[in-house]
């Protein structure tokens, strides 16, 4: 991948820069970020499987793109797992454009 490739649109799907490695992961339109960095081989934490009642998959975000905001669900999992601000559920987003994503065990 061309440096600057990642800021482009993308048809069908997006990616997803790890920090701080600067590893890269791609995910498929309609793919959660817990599927996309697992299927890239990049470890999230689960206890529910991606169900999105753990919040173990709690990750810091950052998109140029707008975020889906979060599901009630979401954001009852979030504040039970005491997730900080900036924190989403890999689990229960679906970006839409290329983001950032770093977790304090990568
Ligand atoms: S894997 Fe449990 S909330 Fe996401």
């Amino acid at each position: 991948m061309s440096e600057g490739q990642d800021q482009a649109p993308i048809e069908r799907g997006y990616v997803v820069t790890i920090l701080p490695t600067g590893e890269r992961v791609r995910g498929e339109a309609g793919q959660t970020l817990f599927d996309a960095l697992r299927a890239g081989g990049v470890p999230v934490g689960s206890a529910c499987r991606g169900e999105g009642v753990c919040g173990r998959c709690a990750l810091w975000v950052q998109s140029d793109s707008p975020l889906p905001p979060p599901s009630e669900l979401e954001r009852l999992a979030l504040r039970a797992a005491r997730a900080k601000d900036g924190q989403r559920l890999a689990c229960q987003l679906y970006p839409q454009g290329a983001l950032t994503a770093r977790a304090s065990y990568w």
